[in-house]
This record gives C-alpha cells, structure tokens and sequence, in this order.
C-alpha cells in the first residue's frame, strides 16, 4: 500500500488501484467509479489542483462541494491550525469556549442586523438537524417545506428533507416534510400553511443540478413564511462563503433568513467545521432545552480557529470581486461552447462561481465526467439530475487555469458529439 504520509508513490513502486484502495474501505464503490471510467485515487494535491498517485495534476473543478473553496491546503488555513495545534485540542464541547465566541462572532459580523448566534457541530448535515429540531421547538409546529431534488445530507432529520431519492431503502424516515419544485413559487405559497415549522431550502441546489431561481422566488418565500409565522432556512453549505460572488449567495436576492446553515468552506479543507447560524430571537426556544443537541466534535476548539480564519479571509478586498471576475471568465467561455455545441450543450446555469450546464442525457453526463477526466479537469455530474455537471472550482482559480478548463470543456464536448450518440439516454432531459 502507500507510503505512509506521502501523497506521491514512489517510483520504484506501482501505486495501487481503486480496487486495492477500497478493498476494506466501501468496495462497492470502486465497481460504481470504473463503471463511470473514473478510477481516481487521489494522492498529493496544492491550490487548484489534486494529483493521481502517479503523480497526474487534475484541476478540481469538483472541490467536494465547497470543501476547497480555497484551493488545497491554502496557506492561511494550514497556518491556522498549526498555530492552534500548538495550545488547544478539540475541547469540551459542553465548557463554553472563547474560541468559539470567536468564531461565532466573525460569522455574525458577515450577516446583516444585530446579533446572529452559531451553533457548531462537525458536518453540515448535522448542523441541517439542528436548524430542524430549533425550528420546531421555537414554532411548536412540525411541518417543513422543501424541494424536490433537494439535498441537505445523509443524517436523519436532513435525510428525511432531502428527494426520496436519496433514501430508498433506508426508511421510515421523520415525518412532516413537504416537497414542491425548486423555484415555483407558487407552490411554496399553497404549501406553507400553520402547521408550517420552517421552508428549507438550498439557496441554489447544488446536488440538484445548480438550480438558479426567478427573480422573484426568494422575495415569495420570505413574505409566505412572515404571512404563516414559519421560519425560513437557508442551507448555504454550497452556496455560501463567497461562491456566488457573495459571502452568503442569499444576497443575491435580497431577502434574509432566519437560520443559515454553513459548512464546507468554512473547514479551510483542513478541518471540519460546520455551523447551524440563527437570529438571535430564536434563542428563547433554548431556554429550557440548552443542551438539545450535544455533539462531543460540535465547536471544536481547532476548527473554530480555522473558521475565524476562513471568515476573515472571505472579507478580504479582492476575493469576492475575485469570483466575480473568473466566473465572467466562465460565462464568455460557455457562452462560446454553446454555440459550437447546441446539440449537447444544453443549458449554463450560474452564480459567481457556482456553475453547472445540462447535456442531453445522464449517458452523456457519464461520458462527459470521463473526458474531462482525460483531459486534466475533475467535475462529477449532479446526483439528483444527472443529466447536469457541476462545475465548482476553486474560488482562487486563476485565469490561466479557468482557460485551461474552458479548453478542456471543448474538447471534451467534442468528444462527447462523436463518441455518443444524440439519441442515448434520450428523453432524460427535460
Ligand atoms: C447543500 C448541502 N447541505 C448539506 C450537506 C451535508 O453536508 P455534510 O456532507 O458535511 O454532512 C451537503 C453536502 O454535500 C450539501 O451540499
């Protein structure tokens, strides 16, 4: 197996397959990547880039998510957690801590009005329950609203808010959630009534195919949820933190919530930290549970000096103008993709940098995770529409490598009209 501690292998050995590094690790999933022919085992990796044992660089135009925003490893971020490895471990998550104030409080400088509190736990799913379970006990109410394709994690309340789809076969899940399409603000409207707790939304769903609403949705949803008395929840642990090309992709709409969920981005990719943000009102539902959802990693002390850390450098002058800028870069480059390629090319969807384009079918999004792969780009399709890619690279790409992509793209697409057939999976996309 690997050298341990190296992400490179040396050359006197041959680096191990996708089968020997999964052979006690979810096996299943090494059939499911070569099925897709994309046997990547990820070994050293700087910036934008991640390589394959055999040394390969891959611009990540995947970025887990949100994880490396930041590209990999970025320096502010490993500096911060080697200072605090030096004074703190983890800590008690029970024993109120000054490094979470300090945390909390950059977080709450970001948000617009007064005070906003944070709650931290390790994953954003686990920050998606604790909105959920904050939101009934401050309403008394049980029901949610939310979206079909939507995602929010694989924990047990934000499993049961997510698309079915997710959780054949793992149920029964929690009552009380409703779902309507993503973007009909109608719908929201007919559905949020007095049993309503809460609509939980991402601000732009990410797994659902980098969903951009009307102009008009969010301001809809606001006003139904202030008309039934129902909280309104923005899970922003894809959306949020700059990707947009503002700190919290909310912003874009012009309206505020009332819990926003973080996560991702705010661990630096060196240390996992999601938080659960809420207006400070809300906190009089706690009074008399203030230890509804303990969580021995929740605050760890070591992350929230790196979510400090990453709060700071997101206001720094020149990141957001930053993302602003590349994802123009995108749109001009995609704007000319479409035009060679209208037959596969669908549609570009984009906010900042959070970007995603629909192909004719999920067989063409398969093939198409392939070709980028041989060309140097890593960018997975969208699990709940997989006719849809995802293109999330870091938010400090440079131009240089936003042009190294947008060649990738072409070729690839090129590719994809000569390899695939128009009709293959046809009708998938609709
Ligand atoms: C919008 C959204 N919410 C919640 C989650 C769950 O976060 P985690 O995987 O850290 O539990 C994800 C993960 O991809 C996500 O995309």
């Amino acid at each position: 197996m690997g050298e341990k501690g190296a992400g490179t292998m040396s050359a006197a050995r041959t680096p191990p397959t996708i089968e020997e590094v999964c052979r006690l690790v979810t096996p299943a999933r090494a059939a499911a990547f070569r099925a897709c022919g994309f046997p990547l085992v990820q070994g050293r990796r700087e910036g934008s880039r991640l390589y394959d044992l055999q040394g390969r660089p891959y611009v990540n135009c995947r970025s887990s998510g949100g994880v490396f925003n930041f590209g990999h490893r970025p320096a502010f971020a490993v500096e911060a957690l080697r200072g605090a490895l030096d004074h703190l471990d983890i800590g008690d998550w029970l024993v109120p801590s000054p490094w979470r104030a300090e945390a909390a409080s950059r977080i709450s400088d970001s948000l617009p009005g007064g005070d906003w509190m944070s709650f931290f736990v390790p994953g954003g799913g686990e920050a998606v329950d604790v909105a959920i379970k904050l939101a009934r006990l401050a309403t008394g109410r049980t029901g949610f609203v939310c979206a079909e394709g939507g995602y929010h994690g694989h924990t047990g309340f934000a499993l049961s808010a997510g698309d079915p789809c997710l959780s054949e076969g793992m149920g029964p899940l929690v009552p009380g959630f409703e779902r309507v399409a993503f973007g009909d603000a109608a719908a929201v409207e007919r559905a949020t009534g007095p049993g309503t707790a809460a609509v939980l939304l991402e601000t732009i769903p990410a797994t659902g195919g980098m969903l951009v609403p009307p102009d008009d949705f969010y301001p809809r949803v606001r006003a139904a949820c202030d008309r039934a008395g129902a909280l309104l929840i923005l899970d922003e642990v894809q959306a949020g933190l700059g990707r947009t090309g503002k700190i919290w992709g909310f912003e874009n709409w012009d309206v505020v919530p009332d819990i926003v969920i973080t996560g991702k981005g705010l661990s630096g990719g060196v240390y996992p930290v999601s938080a659960c943000t809420y207006r400070a009102d809300l906190e009089r539902a706690l009074e008399t549970r203030p230890f509804f959802h303990p969580s021995s990693y929740g605050g760890a002390e070591l992350g929230m000096v790196v979510a400090a850390a990453v709060m700071d450098e997101v206001r720094k002058p020149g990141f957001l103008e930053h993302v602003r800028a590349m994802g123009e870069r995108f749109q001009a480059g995609f704007d000319a993709l479409r035009e060679r390629h209208p037959d596969v090319l669908v549609e570009f969807r984009r906010r900042g940098l959070m970007m995603g384009y629909d192909l004719p079918s999920p067989v063409h999004a398969i093939a198409m995770l392939r070709l980028l792969l041989e060309r140097g780009v890593l960018s997975v399709f969208s699990n709940n529409r997989p006719f849809s890619m995802q293109l999330m690279p870091a938010l400090v790409i440079s131009p240089e490598d936003v042009d190294f992509v947008l060649e990738a793209a072409g070729g690839a697409l090129e590719a994809l009209e000569r390899e695939v057939p128009a009709t293959a999976g046809a009708g998938a996309a609709s």
